[in-house]
């Protein structure tokens, strides 16, 4: 479409910014569709009805006038900046009319060339721009013609015919009806008897009618007046058109050749009496024998179809005959009667009366619908009669096959009869196969039907067979002969038909196979329907190709790691298996946007020739994932809709980063508050748990500092601030405190950070070294420390069991070393024994010179474990005491750690706390405790049991003993 001037594009490039503020230049145009009659002139108004912030002026303006017609559009008047670029010559403007704000476009002489879709666009750069649309009828008025004759007598029994003829006109809808005004009548009269010949197209779109109407005028009808009454969307009323014809009266003339001609009839008719008399003559004193012909029959015999047999008799007088038919099938011996027809006719004048003695046999011997049909008897010409006798039969291919059809004919002249024999042979109606049908899709595994539809025969036997073609070799399935039915593999496939009959003896039969499909063995296979019948030479055939597919099954989607880390990388797996053909296109999509597709991913071929992939998609993990569904989406030829799985990063994390902990103070100060400050930062999800330690003692009271937690978040992560704020005291000194984080949706194991803390100005103690590591009850032990950065050398190291000072150290003297401080080595040497169980050491510093300095105190237990006691067996003080007599019961307990011992004595149901005794424990050679325990007794007669128990509370162990007295 040539938009034209090159202009006009300027201009609605400029009048683009109309478009984003609202455009405040309104047009009114004609009410659409606008109508004109061809050939008079059309005005399409276009007016402008409402302009705010511009005043028209010719060069910047622009009208544009466009017609579309079907799917052409064309320019019918354009004007840009004062100019008219382009314009119709039947097309006008008036360029003040234009300054004036009508654009209303003028069309002279319209045809039907300018039906069409009318654009009226007006451009006022920069902001303002406007276009509405008006559509255009062109409308033409019939030419009615009148055609009729002029005169038209009345009487004669004639016919008369008016036309209406309607030529050129459109639209093509139009009405004529024909009326009738009678002089005696009031009321015109709507003709009904007329005739409307179809409508036709003239070239230029338009259309002819012609309404005709017939009628047979009468006496009462002269002086009437027609008229044609047209109705048309030209005409604002019906249009009337009158028919220039007169009824008048027809003139009666007498003949004269009226008398000669009765003359001549009266000697015919003497000639005729004459004639008659012969003629009655022969017909009763003659008698010829009938001409008997062979069996007419049709060219075919359809089976259960409408047959007529005739046999012709001609040439025969008297007029008294009988035909009899006669029907012997193949098995029978005797012949039957069908039907007999017979006509006695000897004693009626049959060329006046026309009427005949006829009977049929209404039960013939073979009970069926067979029948002879009435026949006429013809006269000939020489006084001799015809008939031909016709026999209606419906024959039947199982039975009447080969039977034998006889005609017997009985005339007066002839003693015997005359005979004529015919043999049926019956034909079928070959069946016509349709395609076999198949389902649209054959999925692998499922059961499939292929339906053979076997029309219109007859008759019904019929031999079925399907095959399967193998290498070129038929394989066959299963062979259907009139009921017997053969199936060679019975587990694979079966058979069945569903039969459809028609009143007229067609049949219809749909074949049905139906098996369990698999790729393997139907996959590009083909099958056959073989069908083979009477009315067949050969055996028809159908062929079907099967392509099998196979769905493809979807596991659910992978994600490595399993709980996908905020940040990092997140690999999706999934997995497609189990699908035919190759062809597939795997799809990722988040929250239904494709973020990648794989048209043939790399493929497996798995076991059964079906296809596996599995396609991989790595995302970075970001917390907008939490709410986002991924999907892995398979297109395949099997599918009418994709299939997917879903996976949704439900178990997002992100590790929280927990920074180092810092002190609010460089060098902490003794007596002064400090805070401790750990900052756990970007963690996902928010259940965090938050320990403090000193010392591997967990601060959860405010003996150690007071904690303090402040939460946040920010875009969705968490935050945590944690404090401990303690006054430090010299036990503080070298303390470590340690944080742990636990974060179980991330991590198993805590995050840590240490902080040891460092008084300022005080000396620095080393660990504790023993030697050996593991010391050992009544082993000697040296437990070694040493104390570094001390300022001046009067200071006093000891050591402390409990709170009793030990003797027996070994302190090295103070050594000076570099940074102008003290140095000194202690050593603690002893053997350990059960009571250092559990015990603390101590070893302390003081600072002699500056009592500003505290007494720093490090304290150290042993890693000693507890010992189980070895209690001996019971000893009795007499080796054999009598009855009444005196004894003692002594058990020893040896070698335990620590002291804590109970002990019970009983005898059956008796216990003896108060008679027994326990020696304090000591601590023996083993450096472990020992103790003995005695019970005195009376001997009494008879056998006694006693029982010593010992308990261990710390190592949980209770150890019996029994003694037996027999006095
Ligand atoms: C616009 O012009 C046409 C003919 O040019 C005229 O018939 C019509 O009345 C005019 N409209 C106005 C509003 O003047
Ligand atoms: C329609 O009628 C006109 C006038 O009678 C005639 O000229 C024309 O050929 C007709 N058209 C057709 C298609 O018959």
């Amino acid at each position: 479409m040539g938009r034209t001037g090159n202009l006009w594009p300027l201009l609605v490039a400029l009048a683009t910014l109309a478009r984003l503020s609202e455009s405040k230049l309104k047009l009114k145009v004609s009410q659409s569709p606008v109508e004109v009659i061809y050939n008079e002139n059309s005005l399409l108004l276009c007016e402008i009805s409402e302009l705010t912030g511009a005043t028209l002026e010719s060069k910047n303006l622009g009208v544009l006038w466009t017609v579309t017609r079907g799917t052409e559009a064309s320019t019918a008047f354009s004007y840009t900046s004062g100019d008219v670029q382009e314009a119709w010559p039947e097309a006008e403007i008036l360029e003040s009319s234009i300054l004036n704000g009508n654009m209303s476009l003028l069309l002279r002489h319209v045809t039907f060339k300018h039906t069409g879709q009318y654009k009226c666009e007006v451009v006022i750069p920069p902001n303002n721009k406007a276009s509405q649309t008006v559509k255009l009828e062109v409308l033409a008025r019939p030419t009615v013609t009148v055609v009729s004759e002029k005169v038209v007598e009345v009487g004669t029994g004639g016919e008369m015919a008016l036309g209406c003829h309607l030529s050129g006109y459109y639209p093509c809808e139009s009405n004529a009806e024909w009326f009738q005004s009678i002089p005696s009548q009031e009321e015109r009269k709507l003709l009904t008897d007329i005739c409307i010949a179809p409508t036709v197209k003239n070239p230029d779109g338009t259309c002819n009618v012609t309404t005709e109407v017939r009628l047979e005028p009468h006496v009462e009808d002269i002086g009437s007046t027609f008229e044609c009454l047209v109705t048309h969307k030209t005409f604002s009323e019906p249009y009337l058109v009158q028919a220039s014809v007169t009824l008048k009266e027809a003139e009666i003339r007498l003949s004269t050749s009226s008398i000669v001609g009765s003359v001549i009839a009266s000697i015919i008719i003497s000639i005729a009496l004459t004639a008659l008399v012969i003629f009655l003559y022969l017909r009763f004193c003659y008698k010829v024998a009938p001409k008997v012909s062979e069996i007419q029959r049709p060219v075919k015999l359809i089976h259960q179809e409408l047959a007529e047999f005739v046999c012709q008799v001609s040439g025969y007088r008297p007029n008294v005959i009988t035909v009899s038919w006669y029907l012997k099938r193949c098995n029978e011996t005797k012949e039957k009667l069908i039907a007999d027809w017979q006509v006695d006719d000897l004693f009626h004048f049959q060329f006046i009366t026309d009427k005949k003695m006829e009977r049929n046999a209404d039960t013939s011997e073979t009970g069926m619908k067979w029948k002879v049909k009435a026949a006429n008897v013809r006269k000939n010409n020489d006084g001799t009669f015809s008939i031909s006798s016709i026999l209606e039969v419906y024959p039947d291919f199982d039975v009447d096959n080969s039977a034998q059809i006889t005609c017997k004919v009985m005339h007066p002249s002839e003693r015997e009869g005359i005979l004529r024999t015919i043999r049926l042979q019956i034909d079928g109606v070959p069946p016509k196969l349709a395609n076999i049908i198949k389902p649209p899709v054959v999925h692998h595994n499922n059961s499939v039907t292929l339906t053979c539809p076997i029309n219109f025969f007859k008759p019904h036997p019929l031999k079925i067979t399907w095959y399967k073609i193998i290498d070129g070799e038929k394989i066959y399935l299963v062979e259907h002969n009139n009921g017997a039915e053969e199936n060679f593999y019975q587990d694979k496939y079966s058979h069945y038909l569903v039969p459809f009959s028609y009143p007229d003896h067609t049949l219809s039969v749909c074949s049905m196979l139906l098996f369990h499909a698999t790729i393997q063995e139907d996959e590009n296979s083909q099958y056959s329907c073989e069908v083979g019948h009477i009315s067949l030479s050969n055996p028809a055939e159908k062929h079907v190709q099967l392509n099998v597919k196979a769905y493809p099954s979807l596991n659910a989607i992978i994600s490595e790691p399993g709980n996908p880390v905020i940040g990092e990388q997140l690999t999706l797996t999934c997995k497609v298996h189990s699908f035919y053909p190759k062809n597939i296109t795997v799809r990722w999509l988040k929250n239904d946007d494709v973020i990648m597709n794989t048209e043939s991913p790399e493929i497996v071929n798995s076991e059964n020739e079906l296809y596996e992939c599995t396609s991989l998609c790595t995302i970075t993990a970001t917390l907008s994932d939490l709410h986002s569904k991924y999907k892995c989406q398979v297109l395949h030829e099997s599918l009418m809709y994709p299939r997917f799985t879903e996976y949704t990063p439900e178990s997002l994390v992100s590790f929280p980063k927990v920074s180092e902990i810092t002190c609010n103070h460089a060098t902490p100060e003794l007596e002064r508050e400090l805070t401790l400050t750990c900052k756990i930062i970007d963690f996902y999800p928010e259940d965090i748990q938050v320990e403090w330690f000193r010392n591997e003692v967990r601060c959860d009271d405010v003996k150690y500092g007071r904690i303090m937690e402040t939460s946040l978040c920010e875009n969705g992560l968490y935050s945590k601030v944690s404090t401990v704020t303690l006054t430090a005291s010299a036990d503080d000194h070298q303390a470590e405190y340690r944080i742990e984080v636990y974060h179980s949706k991330s991590s198993t194991k805590p995050f840590k950070q240490f902080y040891q803390l460092f008084l300022k100005g005080s000396p620095k103690f080393s660990e504790f070294r023993l030697e050996p590591e593991s010391p050992l009850y009544g082993q000697p032990l040296s437990v070694s420390t040493s104390v570094c950065e001390i300022p001046h050398d009067n200071i006093t190291v000891e050591w402390y069991k409990a709170s009793e000072r030990i003797k027996g150290v070994t302190n090295s003297k103070p050594v000076l070393n570099s940074e102008n401080t003290y140095k000194i080595n202690s050593c603690l040497k002893f053997t350990v024994t059960a009571e250092d169980f559990e015990r603390d050491l101590h070893f302390q510093y003081k600072d002699n010179s500056n009592t500003d300095v505290p007494v720093f105190k490090r304290r150290i237990q042993l890693p000693l474990t507890a010992v189980t006691p070895k209690v001996s067996e019971i000893k009795c003080s007499h080796d054999h005491p009598k009855k009444g007599e005196n004894a003692t019961l002594t058990c020893r307990i040896e070698h335990f750690c620590p002291a804590d011992i109970h002990i019970i004595w009983s005898k059956g149901w008796t216990e003896y706390k108060d008679k027994q005794s326990i020696e304090t424990p000591k601590i023996d050679s083993k450096g472990l405790y020992s103790t003995v325990t005695r019970l005195p007794i009376v001997a009494i007669e008879g056998s006694s049991e006693y029982i010593c128990e010992v308990q261990h509370a710390k190592t949980n162990d209770i150890i019996e003993k029994m003694f037996v007295l027999n006095v």
